[in-house]
């Protein structure tokens, strides 16, 4: 009954709250997977940075490959599209699951690195990529396989929709709502990917790519953010009796798959207006199962790891098991579209 390793690349925002969440819950995570799990190493730019009474310091390096090569699962909440693939595809290589949150590699490099899982018999996972704390990723990718999506609406970056709901209700500047956002813990580390939408965007790439079975990269997806909407904006918005919220919109149809992300205007009495804060809500209209709702926490330290623990007890419980979790296949080949008006 040899346990687990664990190796956690990153002790920032949510890297932290993952070391949290498996130390505090270590007995019980063991229950639950029939093996214990250890944190066998966190890698981070400076261990003497990193203060966390949770945190055995001993663990701490900044010898990121060293974490790497010696875990079973592989986290990495490195985020960027730069090194966090070299470690990724390493981990994969050596035989490592690797579970991560960085939507931005996954809308980039997804096929590589769903082809290198695959080749490789290991999992990822990576539910945390799309709407924080709520579980998108597991059900476009399993609960849905049986069904043809047709399309889906979200409001998908806790950044943005703070920013915008501050700047309704409590009449804020965008600068002073955004640094709100930072302290909150919802902003990425250079949060210009957040209000210029591309954050959303990646989202948007990887919900499709799942939704559609075909592969839907960044390059694929219309982009307009925020950073041009103005407090007039919401006040003509307000006395129309409708909020302005950036939306995550993918589709298919006849003419092929379409993915975009811009600033809507929605009425009050819709379900999207009341989505508050740094909340997240996506909509998903399927052929048989009909109309669902996905809603919950879409950023934030504590709420994106419970994802990232829910993917490492996940993937946990298959090691145990000797198997792995559904590969990803991208069969379809659509063709990228716009969107239809209707
Ligand atoms: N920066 C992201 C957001 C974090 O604001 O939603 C969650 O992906």
């Amino acid at each position: 009954n040899a346990p687990i390793r664990v190796g956690l690349l990153g002790a920032g925002t949510v890297g932290s709250q993952t070391a949290r969440l498996l130390v505090e819950q270590k007995d019980e995570l063991a229950q639950r997977i029939g093996r214990p799990i250890e944190l066998s190493g966190i890698a981070c730019l400076d261990p003497e940075e990193v203060d966390f009474p949770w945190i055995d310091r001993s663990l701490l390096t900044s010898d990121t490959m060293s974490v790497v090569k010696n875990a079973d699962i592989v986290v990495e909440l490195i985020g960027g599209t730069g090194v966090a693939r070299t470690f990724v595809l390493e981990a994969m290589n050596n035989g490592a699951s690797v579970v991560t949150a960085n939507k931005a590699l996954l809308a980039k490099y997804g096929p590589e690195l769903y082809k290198t899982a695959e080749d490789n018999n290991v999992d990822i996972y990576f539910e945390a990529a799309v709407g924080g704390a709520i579980p998108i990723v597991r059900p476009l990718r399993e609960s849905l396989v049986g069904d043809q999506v047709k399309d889906m609406l979200g409001i998908v970056n806790g950044t943005t929709n703070y920013i915008l709901d501050e700047m309704t209700t409590k009449g804020l500047d965008f600068d002073v709502a955004l640094k709100e956002a930072q302290a909150k813990g919802y902003a990425e580390a250079d949060p210009t990917g957040d209000i210029e939408g591309y954050d959303a965007a990646n989202k948007a790439a990887i919900m499709a790519t799942l939704g559609f079975h075909t592969n839907v990269g960044i390059d694929d997806v219309t982009v307009e953010g925020i950073t041009h909407i103005t407090a007039d904006d919401i006040a003509a918005a307000t006395a129309e009796g409708k909020v302005v919220k950036l939306l995550a919109v993918v589709g298919k149809d006849e003419h092929g798959v379409s993915a975009r992300v811009y600033p809507a205007l929605i009425r009050n009495e819709h379900p999207l207006a009341s989505v508050r804060g740094s909340f997240n809500a996506v909509f998903v209209r399927a052929e048989y199962a009909d109309d669902l709702m996905f809603y919950g926490r879409g950023a934030g330290g504590a709420p994106t790891a419970s994802a990232v623990v829910g993917d490492i007890v996940t993937v946990a419980r298959h090691i145990a098991a000797g198997c792995t979790g559904p590969a990803i296949r991208m069969y379809n080949d659509y063709p990228i579209a716009p969107l239809s008006t209707s």
